[in-house]
């Protein structure tokens, strides 16, 4: 009987997505059967609007041009235009004035949050909290659509081990799995489980693919990878969100082997649209279709649309390239009108299901607007997302906590007053300097004298998001009252760090150190004063070896969004013991990048007691803070892991114990090592996780149950292998290397 019925119950579904498919493949059929080519090259252009570019803004094309451009039906989505009366003055244009009425899809790089800015992403993902992330995705999602956006530049899930690159602030970092799983919780907090809902909007994979692997960690560089590294660690956070329903996929401005990732078939098409089935559509990253040009790939314009569209790239992001080129390419038949019909299906279906031609206002509700923007209860995930974020490195003889009482704490840094920085660089849908700062923060813990002094200036003048920052190397003003107040304290919370236009796009650093001048200030303070609690604020690893061995304590707090200040004057005071782990190796130097985990043994791995070894001779291999590294204010115990083998299913179980004295969550990890395969496999590989609380003096068993999903790896075919053969399972929190 109740076979039967769950039988009924899945095969109504079926029945009930299989009546909505036909209907969305008539609805468009009988639709495009109505478009001129025209029209159909029309929704394959993507026009930015008429502020706040994020990238080089085309000579051409004017407010004025594309307003007559989308009357013509030439316009099928725009970017950077936000705001219900904004985004309704442009769908009015397109719905009523348009021969079809096509309705317009608004992008905008939604990232990590909209107007109330949670953590920047590599943040988040060291709360490795996958609910909490999700949540973050979600309330993004409902701001962004209340303010009139159905899509959104996001995930990120470039896999990144080279922190002089400065988008490893936008992905989850280098490990694949933890990557994935994070693009499957951020994919389900945009679009939600009905993308025709109101507060869902299209999520948008990106960079596809191997952005990440920039060579020298140089934006927009060359991208040069094996087949192992490209099937292994770069594909699976893709193939993660396609699985998940991602609507979009968004291209690279990369190279990869040689073939820009706008118009590699192989990408594409083999992978993407056919092994992974992916049904929604592809859209260039800005511009990128024109830079196959410079690329060296494309002759002029019109071989790069037809290169770009053979390629499967569906739309084009302000390179203007496909409305001037694609009419003349279908008409001359150098390129397939099969080819432009299968891109226009795929951008309106997710129009379609978005529901924009049930109701192309939907998103255009000015109460909804003001009433989900003005709401500060999505400060409260904020926060709570901010303290989880939150990793703390280094805690010498327990000088943190602080008392709440009794103490004179001098807070000195730049950062430290900077209500700016702590959101990050993609933060245009919110409120410059509305963060809450560390002394703020700290400013409500009423019972320590709280002191302030700058100390030196970071940059200097004013700063923007499209310009070079000017950082301050020479300005020593506020030198002398920073040491003088620091001589006067009890201890001395350092805000150093980035800011917060250091990182993201355009913002690759060779030098990975605190910068300008402060660590000389950090230096000249410890010599007066060496209870020194070292608050990192910054987008990517930073080389810290002069910290690590002086200073007590080392708390990273990452750009923690609007809530920043309080989450990190909770952690100090103790309010929250600390839980996050790194996702992302801390070098020693620059010398030692890439530097990552799930590394490979080598056929001379060490120590030795010769030179013949794969090793340096002035610096060890070992990174400053590991993968999975992050204290906590209590300590955890692992005992008598248990492994049972039942056919293809291992399961590993192992006890922890909350051995310290307070209460605490514990992220405990499960890594395999693949001892002996076809091609070689990494010393470490990230395979389970699992972020527990406990009491004090609390003891639990957890349990890991490893497949087939998690035992096999991606050949240089590309096909997924499991083999038999021996396998090391590695149980524990990740120490500090030596
Ligand atoms: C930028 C970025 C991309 C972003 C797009 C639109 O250049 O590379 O991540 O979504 O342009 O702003």
């Amino acid at each position: 009987m109740r076979t039967s019925l769950i039988f009924l119950i899945t095969m109504s579904l079926i029945n009930a997505l299989t009546a909505q498919n036909s209907e969305k493949n008539e609805f468009i059929s009988a639709l495009m059967s109505e478009m001129t080519l025209d029209e159909k090259i029309g929704q394959m252009n993507q026009y930015t609007g008429f502020y706040d570019p994020t990238g080089p803004i085309p000579t051409d094309g004017d407010a004025k041009t594309k307003y007559d451009h989308i009357k013509k039906g030439m316009v099928g989505s725009v970017l950077n235009v936000r705001g219900t009366k904004d985004v309704r003055a442009l769908q009015e244009i397109a719905v009523t004035q348009s021969r079809l009425g096509i309705p317009l899809i608004f992008g905008f790089d939604v990232i990590h949050g909209y107007k109330t800015i949670m953590p920047i992403p590599l943040a988040e993902a060291a709360s490795w909290d996958l609910e909490s992330i999700e949540m973050s995705a979600r309330i993004a999602a409902d701001e962004a659509t209340a303010s009139g956006l159905n899509w959104t530049f996001a995930p990120m899930m470039d896999v990144g081990r080279d922190p002089r690159w400065g988008r490893v602030m936008e992905g989850a970092g280098e490990d694949p799995y933890l990557g994935s799983l994070i693009a499957e919780a951020r994919v389900r907090g945009f679009q939600g489980t009905d993308m025709s809902e109101e507060n869902t909007m299209a999520a948008c994979a990106k960079h596809f693919a191997a952005y990440g692997f920039a060579e020298s960690g140089r934006d927009y560089n060359t991208t040069d990878i094996g087949l192992s590294t490209l099937h292994n660690i770069v594909l699976p956070p893709f193939k993660a969100a396609a699985e998940a329903g991602v609507a979009t996929f968004m291209n690279s401005f990369n190279e990869l082997n040689g073939i820009p990732a706008t118009g590699d078939i192989f990408l594409q098409r083999s992978i993407l649209k056919g092994k992974w089935n992916f049904q929604g559509f592809v859209v260039s990253d800005w511009g990128s279709i024109g830079e196959m040009i410079p690329h060296g790939f494309a002759e002029d314009g019109a071989q790069a649309a037809e290169i770009a569209v053979n390629a499967g790239s569906d739309m084009d992001m302000e390179s203007h390239l496909y409305i001037h080129q694609l009419n003349k390419l279908v008409q001359s038949g150098t390129v397939d009108l099969s080819v432009i019909d299968e891109a226009v299906k795929r951008i309106l279906g997710v129009k379609y299901d978005l529901g924009l031609f049930h109701d192309p206002y939907k998103y255009c509700n000015e109460e909804r607007e003001a009433e989900v923007l003005n709401n500060t209860s999505s400060m409260a995930q904020s926060l709570d997302i901010a303290r989880k974020s939150i990793v703390l490195l280094k805690n010498k003889n327990d000088i943190l906590p602080l008392k709440k009482s009794g103490n004179h704490i001098a807070v000195i840094g730049a950062l430290g007053n900077d209500k700016n920085s702590p959101l990050g660089s993609w933060r245009f849908g919110s409120v410059d300097n509305s963060a809450v700062s560390v002394v703020e923060g700290m400013s409500q813990y009423q019972y320590n004298n709280l002191s302030y002094e700058e100390g030196i200036a970071l940059v200097n003048g004013e700063t923007s998001f499209a310009n070079e920052l000017d950082i301050n190397t020479s300005d020593r003003t506020g030198l002398k009252e920073a040491v003088e107040l620091a001589g006067k304290a009890d201890y001395v919370v350092m805000v150093l760090g980035e800011h917060g236009y250091q990182s993201g796009e355009g913002r690759s650093r060779t030098d990975i150190g605190l910068p300008g001048l402060q660590q000389e200030l950090l230096e000249k303070v410890f010599e007066v004063n060496s209870n020194i609690i070292l608050v990192l604020m910054n987008g990517r690893p930073l080389t810290l070896e002069w910290a690590d061995q002086n200073i007590p304590a080392i708390v990273e707090t990452w750009h923690l969004g609007s809530q920043s200040g309080t989450a990190i004057a909770e952690v100090l005071y103790g309010d929250y013991n600390p839980s996050g782990k790194l996702t992302m190796t801390f070098p020693r130097n620059v010398g030692q990048i890439p530097i990552y985990y799930n590394c490979k043994n080598t056929g001379r791995p060490g120590p030795q007691s010769q030179v013949f070894w794969s090793h340096y001779t002035d610096q060890t291999n070992d990174p400053l803070y590991v993968f999975g590294h992050g204290l906590s204010y209590t300590t955890f115990e692992y005992q008598n892991l248990n492994i049972e083998v039942d056919g293809n299913t291992v399961i590993a179980k192992v006890t922890v114990k909350n051995s310290g004295n307070r209460s605490g969550e514990e992220v405990i990890q499960l890594y395999i090592h693949d001892k002996v395969a076809s091609v070689t496999r990494p010393i470490k590989e990230l395979k389970g996780f699992s972020k527990v609380s406990f009491s004090q003096g609390e003891t639990k068993v957890i349990e890991f149950v490893l497949s087939e999903k998690e035992l096999g790896f991606y050949n240089n075919e590309g096909d997924y292998v499991v083999e038999p053969g021996a396998f090391e399972l590695i149980v524990g929190e990740a120490r500090k290397v030596n």
